[in-house]
């Protein structure tokens, strides 16, 4: 189908999903009096940031992901540890693996200094992901805002909130769940993983040590397989591996690679163990628009999970500093 007509889709579905989300508080128009040219900024700080290291599109974008899992999408998982609290960007899942702090920090530098205590770090969140991923092909999508920081980011609710690597069909259904997504939200999000690198220690067990025999997971493509090993040598898990074979392009080619078994960790290679899985993933390959316009609409529902416990604006978003002026 061409792109026109999804785009068509596109805004019918922006409409009826107006008059439903703005029940949840979050509208695209929040920042239209107090902020007209945010996401002009947003935009041009990713455009410049992606143009400079195209890779950082998929560490922006996990970005969202990771916060909106924990505590609901509140910029928490942007905040330092504090003397007292470990904060969410040390648990092991994120330690050494999310990038781009650094970048938030510098667009809401920006934000703060063409309109002060007005953008949110949780909005700033959304709006980079959007951008990022349309940066490196994918469809855009409207980004609802409104929401409110937290003031609080703990490690320790990082592994009982965020889905691991070696989970199954059912255990990521109910991760997903757990904060109100459906498993075709968690079926499409998967595809998050179109774009970017992975450590090769993600998925070790499967090509170097199946089920602890010392073997690779004989459901991978042999020939896949192979190369697979020159590139992660099993001395090495530290090294980096495209998430799938087209990394720098937002396609649809994740679903191709795991209809083909050349799937990476076991989270992705979960998503063709159920129907549902192999039934999205052939539609994804025939109708790759088909999925860029639901990665799109799947955002949007994860970037409404609601913050668990909503403080206020903050400053700088790597701290609490509290401001109201
Ligand atoms: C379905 C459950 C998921 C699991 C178990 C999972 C797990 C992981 C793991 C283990 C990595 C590699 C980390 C590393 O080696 O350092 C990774 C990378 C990544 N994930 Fe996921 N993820 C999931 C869902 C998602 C979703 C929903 C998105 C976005 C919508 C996403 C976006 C990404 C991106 C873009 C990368 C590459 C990051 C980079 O290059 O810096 N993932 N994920």
């Amino acid at each position: 189908m061409a792109t026109s007509c999804y785009q068509w889709f596109l805004w019918t579905a922006t409409i009826l999903l107006i008059a439903v989300v703005s029940q949840g508080q979050l509208t695209t128009d929040f920042y239209d009096s107090t902020c007209p040219q945010a996401a002009t900024i947003v935009k041009q700080k990713v455009d410049e940031i992606v143009d400079a290291d195209k890779g950082m599109a998929a560490g922006l974008m996990r970005l969202h992901f990771h916060d909106c899992f924990v505590r609901g999408c509140d910029g928490s998982v942007l905040l330092n540890s504090t003397n007292t609290t470990l904060a969410e960007k040390e648990a092991l899942i994120n330690n050494g693996s999310l990038r781009g702090f650094e970048h938030i920090d510098d667009i809401k530098m920006d934000l703060e200094c063409s309109c002060p205590g007005v953008v949110s770090c949780a909005d700033i969140l959304a709006m980079v992901a959007r951008d990022a991923t349309v940066k490196l092909g994918g469809l855009s999508w409207p980004v609802f805002l409104g929401r409110i920081d937290g003031a609080s980011s703990v490690a320790d609710e990082v592994n009982s909130s965020l889905p691991f690597r070696t989970y199954n069909f059912s255990q990521l259904v109910a991760t997903f769940a757990k904060v109100g997504l459906d498993t075709k939200d968690m079926i499409v999000l998967s595809g998050g993983h179109s774009i970017g690198q992975l450590h090769c220690g993600a998925f070790f067990e499967r090509l170097w040590d199946f089920q602890g025999q010392n073997i690779t997971d004989p459901s991978m493509d042999p020939e896949f397989a192979e190369s697979l090993k020159a590139q992660c040598p099993r001395d090495n898990p530290l090294l980096f591996k495209g998430a799938d074979s087209t990394n720098a392009t937002f396609d649809a080619v994740y679903y191709s690679d795991l209809l083909t078994h050349k799937g990476l960790m076991d989270s992705d290679v979960a998503l063709m163990s159920d129907p549902l899985g192999v039934e999205y993933a052939i539609k994804a390959v025939q109708d790759p628009y088909y999925f860029l316009f639901e990665f799109g609409m799947a955002m949007i529902n994860m970037g409404n999970i609601p913050a668990s416990d909503p403080y206020g604006w903050r400053k700088n978003c790597a701290v609490i500093e509290p401001c109201n002026n």
